[in-house]
């Protein structure tokens, strides 16, 4: 049983230094990149290179770029692995997507491969995926990222295998910065996810690239029973999550452990009220959540508002409060919340017509970048007591 304090330490990132050049965080889920040290922009016209470690045409340079520069900020393990790919068929892929610019880079120090696995580093297929979610569509920065609680979706370049999303799109990371970032693009600002993230102070930019620094190796999104599990036990050794697992995409709203009470649930229980937590079909980060109506897979319609409380989404005669948005899985999205709905309400034919209506929409469109929602009113201030 994880206690609230640490599920709370999980969903709610709490920066303790303010010194953006010695930010740190207590937070298990967020990775602060701080680019307080910008280096004078660098112009990144094009140079083309024929050395071994770049086998991808590279019109803008950008490929070349990166080169350089991992080696003077003294990342030679991401220097190394990126080279030990550049000779593969799925690592020139990722360089000539990469070679085309408009994009960032997210790139680990040293240290921060520490917790990699050699099964990864060793195994080009998924050092490419690693890095392919280090990669963003996109130049990005302070001044492009929503002020927390608010988030920013950014796609990267994952995709393909286990992370397949409707429409064929990439899996996203999410960024979000502090308040005092609001203004000018500087200061530090975070990848949220599920694991650590400290300080980092080396950035390359110009127009068709930004490199900054990272002191985590970003996760790769997993299952979305190895997501929930830790957080709602309740499913633990049940099958209720397998049609998740192989959905071709979904949004979930999970009610944490300690919205579920004392309340008892059989497995038939959650079964019939599961349904009115999914959305089928649908990614819906919180940047969407309140552009469109909503019907749950049971068919039931969802209510999403938004007060200077939060974001609530109410099923049947339940309301809960988001606490924690845009959990990414590899497949989907998971929102947090702190009730669960009894809705057993099941409208069968609502839940067909909304499926097709969803999986139609999402060949056609992509999430809306910048445009935020609130998370929750007042994170940093839930203290899990
Ligand atoms: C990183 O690589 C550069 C250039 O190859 C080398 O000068 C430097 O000593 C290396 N740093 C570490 C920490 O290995
Ligand atoms: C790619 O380059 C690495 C290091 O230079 C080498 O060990 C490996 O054999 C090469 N792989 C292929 C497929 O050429
Ligand atoms: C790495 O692979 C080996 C052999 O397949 C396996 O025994 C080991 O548990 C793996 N290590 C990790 C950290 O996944
Ligand atoms: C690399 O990882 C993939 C995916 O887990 C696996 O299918 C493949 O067998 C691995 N390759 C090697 C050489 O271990
Ligand atoms: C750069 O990429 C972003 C994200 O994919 C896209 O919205 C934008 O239009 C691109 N800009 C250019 C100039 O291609
Ligand atoms: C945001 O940052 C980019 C990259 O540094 C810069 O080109 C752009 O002018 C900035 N925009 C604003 C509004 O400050
Ligand atoms: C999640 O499901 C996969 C099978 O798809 C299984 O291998 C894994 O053990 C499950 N994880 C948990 C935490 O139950
Ligand atoms: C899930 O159940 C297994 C035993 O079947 C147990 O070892 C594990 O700790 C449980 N996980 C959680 C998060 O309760
Ligand atoms: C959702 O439905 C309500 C009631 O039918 C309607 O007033 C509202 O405009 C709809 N919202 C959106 C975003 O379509
Ligand atoms: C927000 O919460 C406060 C304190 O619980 C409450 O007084 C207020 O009515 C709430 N606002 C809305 C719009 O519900
Ligand atoms: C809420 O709805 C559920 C079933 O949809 C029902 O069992 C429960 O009694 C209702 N609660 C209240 C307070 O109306
Ligand atoms: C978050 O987004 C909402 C809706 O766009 C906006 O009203 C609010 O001011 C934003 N909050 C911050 C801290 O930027």
């Amino acid at each position: 049983m994880i206690s609230l304090t640490h599920l709370f330490i999980g969903i709610l990132p709490i920066i303790l230094a303010q010194d953006p050049t010695i930010t740190t965080t207590s937070s298990d889920s967020t990775t602060v990149i701080d680019s307080t040290t910008v280096s004078s922009t660098q112009s990144l016209t094009a140079v083309i290179t024929n050395t071994a470690s770049v086998p991808v045409t590279d019109p803008n340079g950008v490929v070349k770029s990166i080169y350089d520069f991992l080696p003077g900020a003294g990342l030679n393990i991401t220097y190394n692995l990126l080279t030990q790919i550049s000779n593969t068929s799925e690592g020139i892929s990722l360089l000539n997507l990469v070679s085309q610019g408009n994009i960032s880079f997210l790139a680990p120090t040293d240290q921060a491969y520490q917790n990699v696995s050699t099964n990864i580093t060793s195994n080009s297929t998924l050092l490419t995926q690693l890095f392919s979610y280090h990669f963003l569509q996109g130049v990005w920065g302070p001044n492009t990222t929503a002020t927390i609680p608010n988030d920013t979706i950014v796609r990267t370049f994952l995709n393909g295998s286990e992370y397949h999303l409707p429409g064929g799109f990439s899996s996203p990371i999410v960024l979000s910065k502090q308040p005092k970032a609001l203004l000018k693009d500087v200061g530090p600002f975070e990848v949220i996810q599920n694991s650590f993230g400290l300080i980092t102070n080396e950035e390359l930019s110009g127009p068709d690239l930004r490199i900054f620094v990272i002191d985590q190796v970003l996760q790769l999104p997993q299952k979305v029973n190895d997501t929930v599990i830790p957080t709602q036990p309740l499913f633990n050794n049940t099958n209720l999550l397998d049609p998740l697992i192989d959905s071709e995409g979904f949004t979930l709203f999970l009610p944490y452990h300690h919205a579920v009470g004392t309340m008892n649930f059989s497995v038939t229980e959650l079964e019939q009220v599961l349904p009115n937590h999914i959305i089928n079909g649908s990614v819906v980060y919180s940047t969407e959540l309140l552009l469109e109506n909503f019907t749950s897979a049971g068919g039931e319609p969802f209510l999403i508002e938004q007060n200077e409380n939060g974001t609530f989404v109410t099923s049947g005669n339940v309301t809960a409060l988001i606490v924690g948005a845009d959990w990414i899985v590899s497949n989907g999205v998971i929102h947090v919340i702190d009730h669960i709905f009894l809705n057993t309400d099941v409208d069968q034919e609502a839940a067909e017509s909304a499926y097709s209506v969803n999986v139609a929409q999402a060949v056609s469109s992509d999430v809306f970048f910048v445009r935020s929602v609130f998370k929750w009113g007042e994170r940093g201030v839930y203290s899990g007591e």
